[in-house]
């Protein structure tokens, strides 16, 4: 049985949240496979909004298991809290949530050392969210990293001692003015540490080949999109894991020849938070109308993100690096009312126009090139099948599959789980 992904094609925050949620009635396991707490995945039901932040999208449904994978970074501060909100709707997280022995720790000193080395870069700071998802990244591949089966040997307290006394002397070597008080988040962390002790730890590799053995259906959950993946991202200004489709394998262990559907999530139009470059950011009226209507602030730091057009150049790119065959678009809602809708389809790139991405996007080398679609008027938000889309959506839908070649099977018109429509 082939394990299914989803994942975001911009630059975060599209919508998986949203869409996990809405497909976990059709499978037995939600998996996330990479990135932590900067993620936020928010979901909507029942006039109630829920933000995720480590945990899988599927675990508001009875019926699947949820699965942190060993690509994950887990916070166990920030995950004790997601806990907490899910008990206040008596969620049974005991039961349906598994975690990865090979998960790696954030310790209170990582998140620490990426607020130290955000001061220390000033102006050329990421933008990151501030969770200590880089250190804690750099402490895995530099082969320092605790993880989550650590926590079970009966020495992990004098590991955690020795990593966070060398942490504590890199923040001195930034020299940056960080106030802390590290004991008593060291309270926190011990305390949230045991609470995180009450789940289940597994091997989760071998889980997930049994569970495919079984024919269980596994759905791989992303967080952040293709254009913060730390290889083919806007590097530096990127997250510090894989966000695309070969992390679902190297954050899970599913073999390559496993992976059966790629869902590839994008908005109608573009958002980014934090640094770095945006080709079609629009720093007018039209930009300022998609943040308010779209409600564009971020789920884990409620920064207002950065708005602009749809840039297919770059929506090309992620399709072809994470070899997508379905495609889902999402806030289509947010574009009612635009009398024209523009859609980047070539950047000049130092005088030449040019289809694919380059290396350098900055503004200084790249210049888009829109072609420009009639907007519809009609709210979208109280549709429920594609017969009722005007014509001006269908139209902006064809277009767009043609030029990524790819089917949208979804158009989500709205942030409740009803507000989404099959076609
Ligand atoms: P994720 O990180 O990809 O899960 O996305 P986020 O939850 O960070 O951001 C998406 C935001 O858009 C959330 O506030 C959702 O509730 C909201 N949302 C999702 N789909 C739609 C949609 O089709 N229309 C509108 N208006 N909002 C949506
Ligand atoms: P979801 O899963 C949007 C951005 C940060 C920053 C950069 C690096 O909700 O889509 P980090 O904390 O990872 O070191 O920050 O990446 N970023 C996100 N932007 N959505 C996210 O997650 C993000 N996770 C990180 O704003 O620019
Ligand atoms: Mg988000």
């Amino acid at each position: 049985m082939a394990v299914d992904l989803l994942l975001g094609l911009q630059w975060g925050d599209e919508g998986k949240g949203k869409i996990v949620d809405v497909l976990t009635k059709d499978y037995d396991i939600i998996a996330r496979f990479q990135g932590g707490p900067n993620a936020g995945h928010t979901l909507e039901f029942d006039g109630i909004k829920h933000v995720l932040h480590t945990i899988p999208s599927g675990i508001f449904h009875k019926t699947a298991m949820n699965l942190v994978g060993n690509g994950v970074v887990i916070d166990p501060v920030i995950f004790q809290k997601e806990l907490d909100a899910l008990g206040k709707f008596n969620i049974d997280y005991i039961s349906k949530l598994l975690i990865s022995r090979k998960a790696h720790l954030i310790l209170p000193t990582h998140r620490l050392l990426d607020a130290a080395s955000e001061a220390a870069k000033g102006k050329a700071k990421i933008g990151s969210t501030l969770k200590g998802i880089g250190p804690t990244y750099m402490d895995k591949t530099g082969r320092n990293g605790m993880r989550i089966g650590d926590l079970e040997l009966s020495d992990w307290k004098e590991k955690y001692r020795a990593l966070a006394n060398k942490h504590e002397a890199m923040i001195g070597f930034y020299n940056v003015d960080i106030q802390y008080d590290l004991p008593e988040l060291e309270a926190d962390f011990f305390k949230a540490v045991d609470q995180l002790k009450k789940l289940t730890f597994i091997d989760s590799e071998e889980y997930l080949y049994r569970a495919q053995k079984e024919g269980r259906k596994i759905l791989a959950e992303g967080a952040q999109g293709s254009l913060l993946d730390i290889d083919f991202g806007t590097y530096p200004f990127v997250t510090s894991s894989n966000t695309t489709a070969a992390g679902a394998c190297t954050g899970l262990g599913v073999a390559p020849n496993q992976i059966g559907s790629v869902f590839g999530i994008f908005k109608a139009y573009t958002t980014r938070v934090g640094s770095g470059p945006f080709p079609t950011e629009l720093f007018d009226a039209d930009g300022e109308t998609m943040g308010r209507v779209g409600n564009e602030f971020g789920a884990t730091t409620g920064r207002s993100r950065r708005c602009g057009w749809l840039d297919l150049v770059a929506l090309k790119y992620a399709v072809q690096v994470n070899g997508v065959t379905e495609l889902m678009m999402m806030k289509g809602d947010v574009l009612s009312g635009f009398p024209k809708l523009k859609v980047c389809t070539a950047y000049n790139y130092k005088g030449e126009e040019i289809t694919h991405l380059p290396y350098n996007i900055e503004a200084e080398n790249v210049t888009p090139i829109y072609t420009e679609m009639d907007g519809w008027a009609q709210d979208l938000t109280k549709m429920r099948s594609p017969e009722e889309f005007p014509k001006a959506l269908n139209e902006y839908i064809a277009f767009l599959e043609k030029e990524l070649e790819v089917p949208i099977k979804i158009v989500s018109v709205g942030p409740d789980r009803t507000q989404t429509i099959l076609r």
